[in-house]
C-alpha cells in the first residue's frame, strides 16, 4: 500500500456551495482558517438580516422577486435571527462569514428559493451595509456612555465649584484653581469627542446597497427604497467607492483614539490624585484593589488600565490605516481586516467609559489636602504681580521682577509669601502697603479669576448650569 493508492486518499473536501461552481474540491484547512471571518463578524448578524430583508422587500417591489418568494425569504430570515439570538444556530467556519452562514441556514430552512436573495447584490455591498449599520448603533451607545461620564463629572464639579487645589503647568505648582473647573475641562473634551463621533455618524450614513460587486447591477433595483428602509440619508454615488470605502471606520477610530487619549489623561490624573504624595481624592473599596504582599496597599488598577487601554485603540487606528493604504479599487479581501479593530475599540471604550464614570461617582474629594497643597509653592505670586500692576501702576515686566525678588526672600526664609512682614517687603518695593496681604490668599486668587471661562467659583457654577444644558 502506498500513500498514492487512491483507496487510501482522504476524500477531497467539497467545494464551497456559494462560490464553488468552478472548483473541484474545497480549500486546504489553512486556507479555510485564514479566510474565515465568522469568528468575529457574527457580531453583524442583526444588521445582516436587516439589510437582507430590506433588499428582499425592494426586489419584490421592483418585480424582480415574486411576492411568494419574498415572503418565504423574509419569514425565513426572521427564523434565522431567532436561532442566532437564542444561540441554537451553530456557525460553521467552512461557511466563511456571517453572510454565507445566514444564507446557508436560510436555504436549510426554506429550500432553494433562498438562493434568490442574492440577486442584484454582492457580499461586497452587503458587508459595507452591515458594517455601517453596526457602527451607527455602536456610535449611539458610545455617545450615551460619554454623556453619562459627563453627567458624573458635572455633578462633582458642582459639589466642588469652590474647592481649591494647585493648578499645574509642567506638573509644577502654577496658580490656584477650583476642582470643579478642573473637572469641567474634561466635560469640554468629552463634548468635542461627541461632536467628532456625531460628525462621523453623519458622513457614514450613505447606503452602499445596490453597488453590487463593484460596478452596479443590470437589475432594475430601487436604491432609494433600501435607503429609506435602512434609515440611510442617501445612496452612495459611486459603486466602486461604495464597496471599497472604509473611511467611516477610520474616522470612527480617529475620533475613538482622541477619546481614548482623553480618558488616558484623566486616568493619569486619578492615579496622581490618589497617590500617597497627593491624597487629593480617595477611591473606595469598590474601585481599588489590594496587594497580595503589601497589606497597606490600595491600588487604582481601574485607572491604570484605563490609562493603558488607550494604546489598543490608537493601535487599532494605525493597524487599519496600514491595512488599507495601497489598496487599489475596488474591494480586496484585506478589507475583511476592518472589523476586529473596530469591535475591539468599541468594547474597550465601553469598558473604559463605564469604569471612568464609576470612579467619578465613587471618588471622595479631600478638600483639606487640596487646600494645603495649594498653600505651598507660591501659587499666588502672579496675583502679587497683578496687584503691583493694577493697584500700584507698575509695568507688568517690572512687577514680575519685583515679585520674583519677594518669592526669593520667602524661599530663603522658608515661609509662604503671606508670612513675609510688610517691612521686609517694602525694602524690595517701597510702594507696597498692607493691602498686599489681601491678594495673597488662594481663595481671593480664584475668586478674582472671573473672566469668561475662568476658574472663579461663580463662573464654575454658571459653567455647570451651561454644561447641563449643552450636554445632558
Ligand atoms: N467576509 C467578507 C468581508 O468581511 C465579506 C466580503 C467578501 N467579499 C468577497 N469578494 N470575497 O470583507
Amino acid at each position: 500500500m502506498s500513500a498514492s493508492d487512491p483507496a487510501n486518499a482522504t476524500p477531497p473536501p467539497k467545494s464551497n456551495a456559494a462560490w464553488g461552481g468552478r472548483f473541484d474540491r474545497g480549500p486546504a484547512e489553512i486556507m479555510e482558517t485564514i479566510n474565515a471571518s465568522i469568528g468575529f463578524d457574527h457580531r453583524l448578524y442583526a444588521e445582516d438580516i436587516a439589510g437582507s430583508k430590506a433588499h428582499c422587500r425592494m426586489l419584490v417591489e421592483q418585480g424582480i422577486l415574486t411576492q411568494a418568494d419574498g415572503f418565504a425569504i423574509e419569514t425565513g430570515l426572521d427564523r434565522v435571527a431567532v436561532e442566532i439570538a437564542d444561540g441554537s444556530l451553530v456557525f460553521k467556519t467552512e461557511r466563511e462569514d456571517i453572510h454565507m452562514n445566514i444564507e446557508a441556514r436560510l436555504a436549510e430552512l426554506i429550500g432553494p428559493v433562498a438562493g434568490r436573495l442574492h440577486t442584484a447584490r454582492s457580499r461586497n455591498d452587503q458587508v459595507a451595509v452591515d458594517f455601517k449599520l453596526w457602527l451607527r448603533n455602536a456610535i449611539k451607545q458610545i455617545d450615551r456612555d460619554i454623556q453619562r461620564l459627563q453627567a458624573a463629572l458635572i455633578d462633582q464639579a458642582e459639589a466642588h465649584a469652590a474647592t481649591i487645589l494647585p493648578g499645574l503647568t509642567h506638573l509644577q505648582a502654577a496658580q490656584p484653581v477650583t476642582f470643579g473647573h478642573h473637572l469641567l475641562a474634561y466635560v469640554e473634551m468629552l463634548g468635542r469627542d461627541r461632536g467628532r463621533l456625531a460628525d462621523c455618524r453623519k458622513r457614514l450614513n450613505e447606503n452602499p446597497l445596490g453597488s453590487a460587486a463593484l460596478a452596479g447591477t443590470p437589475y432594475p433595483i430601487d436604491r432609494d427604497l433600501t435607503t429609506k428602509l435602512l434609515g440611510f440619508d442617501r445612496p452612495t454615488a459611486n459603486s466602486l467607492d461604495a464597496v471599497s470605502d472604509r473611511d467611516f471606520a477610520l474616522e470612527f477610530l480617529g475620533a475613538a483614539s482622541i477619546l481614548a487619549m482623553h480618558l488616558s489623561r484623566f486616568a493619569e490624573e486619578i492615579v496622581l490624585w490618589v497617590s500617597d504624595r497627593y491624597q487629593f481624592i480617595k477611591l473606595s473599596d469598590a474601585f481599588t484593589t489590594g496587594s497580595s504582599i503589601m497589606p497597606q496597599k490600595r491600588n487604582p488598577d481601574a485607572a491604570e488600565l484605563m490609562r493603558a487601554k488607550s494604546g489598543r485603540v490608537i493601535g487599532a487606528q494605525m493597524g487599519l490605516l496600514i491595512a488599507l493604504k495601497g489598496l487599489p479599487l475596488a474591494y480586496s479581501k484585506d478589507m475583511q481586516e476592518d472589523k476586529e479593530p473596530v469591535f475591539l475599540t468599541v468594547d474597550t471604550l465601553a469598558l473604559c467609559l463605564a469604569a471612568a464614570t464609576g470612579m467619578v461617582q465613587d471618588f471622595q474629594v479631600q478638600p483639606d489636602a487640596m487646600l494645603a497643597a495649594a498653600q505651598t509653592g507660591f501659587l499666588t505670586a502672579t496675583d502679587l504681580a497683578d496687584h503691583l500692576v493694577m493697584d500700584l501702576d507698575l509695568p507688568f515686566r517690572e512687577a514680575h521682577h519685583v515679585t520674583g525678588k519677594l518669592v526669593r526672600l520667602a524661599e530663603e526664609r522658608g515661609v509662604a509669601l503671606s508670612a513675609l512682614d510688610l517691612a521686609s517687603m517694602q525694602k524690595i518695593e517701597p510702594r507696597l502697603t498692607s493691602a498686599v496681604f489681601d491678594v495673597l490668599t488662594v481663595e481671593g486668587s480664584v475668586q478674582r479669576r472671573k473672566s469668561y471661562g475662568g476658574t472663579a467659583p461663580e463662573r464654575v457654577r454658571e459653567a455647570v448650569a451651561a454644561s447641563r444644558k449643552r450636554f445632558l
